[in-house]
């Protein structure tokens, strides 16, 4: 049975102090040799991996030191998921994005958030369409695509003086599910807590419930407010609403399979618990569980220097490449650029950043339609003609990342 939390004023996100502690993030951090998805796409020599959404930067020691506790203990048997996982999830929430989330909605799931949504899909069992605002992260489309799933692209209107904007009165009637990256990826949005409203009474209108992909959330940037989708709803739509989280892309632990998800409904957690069997899964996890543990509890203080050093990398990316940004991260590590504007050719420009800077980017085509645009009207198929680069790195490789970027802001 949930309690019905109350939501108490939303706190700032911390901003750095002089006594930050040092967690390498100004060092060189050498990843070869540990099987990095990202570097294995960029493998030729001198390449910088800027593509995959994880980070080139050492995690927080305490989940180190959590994982070598734990292996030492050698019986790695089939393991519950504790309490107190919840509440610390819940404590979480209060301390960081100063909201009330009950721990009864709390699922500690041993799967990544893309396994999240697509055992969600199975226990909604979607009969109408399943839809979501575009260019999106790649996965939604991909999971409906594996589900067997018919979904609409709902693209995202690009305004000249904020970015993008969630799109209203798409939605089609009906629709049984929105998926809703926020904040956004790729372009590190974070979405108005006016306009989550807006789309989950849009959502519950069209029948359809909202699941709110938050993986980039808890790295909102010092300044910028996340709204946590099942807090930020109205009260009676909370029930048609889920948030999902993790702390992979947060901590930079990505490689573990884990997540969790703020389910308020009741009767949906039931479901979500009984597909799950299913699949032979079940709350908890050992290695997960130990990982979720330490960072929650002991990662604060590495979040806070983490957000501090990804925002100033954001201000100077940000000042060199002006309008090339299509829309101003607030959030995350990750760039969305126009291919035109940086002097590279549309159609090829993943291969012309490769060529002309030895910088590998994840290609627009990955993310989905493009937005419809109030100032342009070309609009190409899928992301084509954009780019995404993945900015969380330490210091001297940033700062070579800047210089062979201004030269090509300098031919442009
Ligand atoms: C917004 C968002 N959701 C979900 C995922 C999927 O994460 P995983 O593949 O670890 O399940 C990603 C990965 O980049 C993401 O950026």
């Amino acid at each position: 049975m949930s309690r019905s939390p109350s939501t108490p004023p939303r706190t700032p996100s911390p901003a750095r102090t002089a006594a930050t502690p040092d967690f390498g993030f100004g060092r060189p951090f050498d990843r070869s040799g540990t099987g990095s998805s990202k570097w294995a796409r960029a493998a030729a020599p001198g390449v910088i991996a800027m593509s995959l959404a994880d980070m080139d930067l050492p995690g927080p020691p305490a989940v180190a030191e959590a994982l070598t506790r734990r292996a030492r203990h050698r019986a790695y048997g089939y393991t519950v998921c504790a309490p107190a996982g919840r509440e610390l999830v819940t404590r979480w929430y209060r301390t960081r994005h100063g909201v009330a989330v009950d721990p009864d909605w709390v699922l500690l799931l041993p799967f990544g958030p893309r396994t999240a949504i697509r055992l969600l899909l199975e226990a909604v069992r979607p009969e109408a369409p399943v839809a979501f605002p575009t260019p999106e992260w790649g996965g939604f489309a991909q999971v409906c695509r594996a589900a067997g799933l018919p979904y609409r692209e709902l693209p995202l209107t690009l305004r000249p003086e904020d970015g993008y904007r969630l799109p209203s009165g798409l939605l089609p009637r009906p629709t049984s599910v929105v998926l809703l990256s926020s904040p956004h990826n790729p372009s590190g949005r974070v979405w108005p807590a006016g306009d989550v409203r807006a789309l989950a009474e849009e959502a519950a209108e069209a029948g359809a419930l909202l699941v709110s992909d938050e993986v980039h959330g808890d790295l909102t940037h010092p300044g910028h407010t996340h709204p946590v989708a099942v807090t930020t709803v109205d009260e009676p739509l909370r029930a048609r609403t889920v948030t999902l989280n993790s702390v992979g892309k947060t901590f930079n632990a990505s490689g573990l399979p884990s997540s969790f998800a703020l389910v308020p409904d009741p009767a949906l957690r039931t479901r979500l618990l009984d597909t799950m069997a299913g699949f032979g899964f079940w709350e908890g996890g050992l290695v997960e569980q130990a990982v979720q543990h330490a960072a929650l509890s002991e990662g604060g203080p590495w979040l806070d220097a983490l957000l501090a050093h990804l925002a100033a990398a954001r201000e100077r990316l940000t000042d060199l490449l002006g309008p090339a940004v299509r829309s101003a991260p607030q959030a995350s590590y990750l760039l969305w650029l126009d291919a035109a504007a940086l002097g590279l050719p549309p159609a090829a420009a993943r291969r012309a950043l490769l060529d002309r800077c030895a910088l590998e980017a994840s290609d627009g085509t990955e993310f989905g339609a493009e937005s419809s645009t109030e100032s342009r009207t070309e609009s190409g198929p899928g992301g084509h003609g954009t780019l995404r680069l993945n900015y969380a790195l330490p210091q001297p490789v940033l700062e070579t990342v800047l210089e062979r970027l201004a030269r090509i802001r300098a031919r442009a």
